[in-house]
């Protein structure tokens, strides 16, 4: 069977804040059958995964893009790949079946055709929407849970700062820390965000970054007595006042840079005087260095999920058509919580 398959592609580099007008939605014909002989599968994409990370891919060149298999680049014109999860529709190869659910790298379309390798895992069952394992079950949860237990080693009672804290690994991390019992401040891009953090997550405090005028005061005023760990999602000016309101033996995960991400003349210089005499650790990660401690953070999260003690927060749109706003719209603050593309009705 013929049908049309509807996929993004980027029409140049994007050097700076992504526009719609980026992007291009095209439409090919594409048979749902695999060839006699191939181990071909095709895949239904039914939740697509909208990262922050794609936009290095889609500069013109970006240190980011050698580093890891993830982040090579993307060629304009070109399908982009991203995480997805979709249903196997038919398949050549026997370790998979139709209607199998699976997780991998696949395009932002509405059908992939893909290659065993491109396959992470299969989701046998859920108790749970199968979009919950591209955010809080997936990545974004283990670089939360990861970041925050393996490189903070925070101990209950601490003081924690977290950047972009209604976003889908913020709020994660900001959820963790008050789990343990932590004193917990997140700063996020609007005053519903704040309230969110306050009110339904749990967050002692909170703050909305773009009312404050001087970051080092800001943070002054919610850690009169420094801070222990900051999470760090944003880099630029908030990795800066965090520095100098650190405690000594601060620890800092640098999990992502996205102010600097669309702002080439913005890079984060931290006093590194108070790195030294505070002796403040400075880490960066990826998530994928942590799959040894995967089972673990899928355990307790699939527990702290059930018992109610940790809320997902999701923020989804249908249909391919949408993927270019959605994902401009990380860069604008538009998203409460993981950003998704539901495809299920499709
Ligand atoms: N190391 C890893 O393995 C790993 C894995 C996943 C994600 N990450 C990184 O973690 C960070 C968060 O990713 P996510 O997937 O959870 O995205 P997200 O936080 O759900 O979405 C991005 C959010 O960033 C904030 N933002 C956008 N531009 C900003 C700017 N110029 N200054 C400050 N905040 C800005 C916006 O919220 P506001 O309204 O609050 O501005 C936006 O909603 C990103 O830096 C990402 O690259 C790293």
């Amino acid at each position: 069977m013929e049908v049309k398959n509807k996929y993004v592609v980027i029409k140049h580099h994007i050097e700076d804040a992504p526009k719609e007008s980026n992007f291009e939605i095209k439409t090919v014909d594409f048979t749902l059958s695999v060839e006699s002989g191939s181990d071909d599968i095709i895949v239904k994409n039914l939740y697509i995964s909208i990262d922050p990370y794609q936009i290095s891919r889609m500069k013109s060149h970006s240190s980011s893009q050698g580093a890891i298999s993830f982040a090579l680049p993307i060629t304009p014109g070109e399908p982009i790949d991203g995480a997805v999860i979709g249903k196997v529709v038919a398949s050549g190869n026997a370790k998979f079946h139709k209607d199998d659910l699976v997780l991998g790298v696949f395009s932002w379309a509405e059908y992939s055709l893909v290659k065993e390798g491109n396959i992470l895992r299969k989701i046998e069952s859920s108790e749970f929407p199968l979009s919950y394992y591209l955010g809080v079950l997936g990545f974004n949860g283990l670089s939360a849970y990861a970041g925050f237990f393996e490189l903070c080693k925070p101990v209950k009672g601490e003081k924690v700062f977290v950047s972009a804290a209604s976003g889908a690994v913020g709020n994660l991390v900001g959820q963790y820390a008050k789990l343990l019992g932590c004193y917990v401040v997140g700063c996020a891009g609007s005053q519903k965000k704040v309230a969110l953090l306050k009110e339904k997550l749990g967050f002692d405090d909170a703050f909305n970054y773009k009312e404050e005028k001087d970051l080092n005061s800001t943070l002054k005023r919610y850690f009169p007595d420094g801070i222990d760990v900051y999470f760090d999602n944003v880099g630029g000016e908030m990795l800066e006042a965090a520095i100098v309101n650190m405690k000594t033996f601060g620890r800092v995960a640098v999990c992502g840079v996205i102010s600097e991400y669309t702002n080439t003349g913005m890079r984060a210089s931290p006093n590194m005087l108070d790195v030294v005499y505070k002796r403040i650790s400075i880490k960066g990660f990826l998530a994928a260095d942590f799959l040894n401690v995967f089972e673990d953070f899928f355990i307790k999260t699939l527990d702290y999920i059930r018992s109610g003690k940790l809320k997902v927060i999701e923020d989804v749109s249908p249909a391919v058509e949408s993927i270019p706003s959605a994902f401009v719209g990380l860069f604008r603050g538009d998203n409460i919580g993981k950003k998704i593309i539901n495809l299920e009705q499709e």
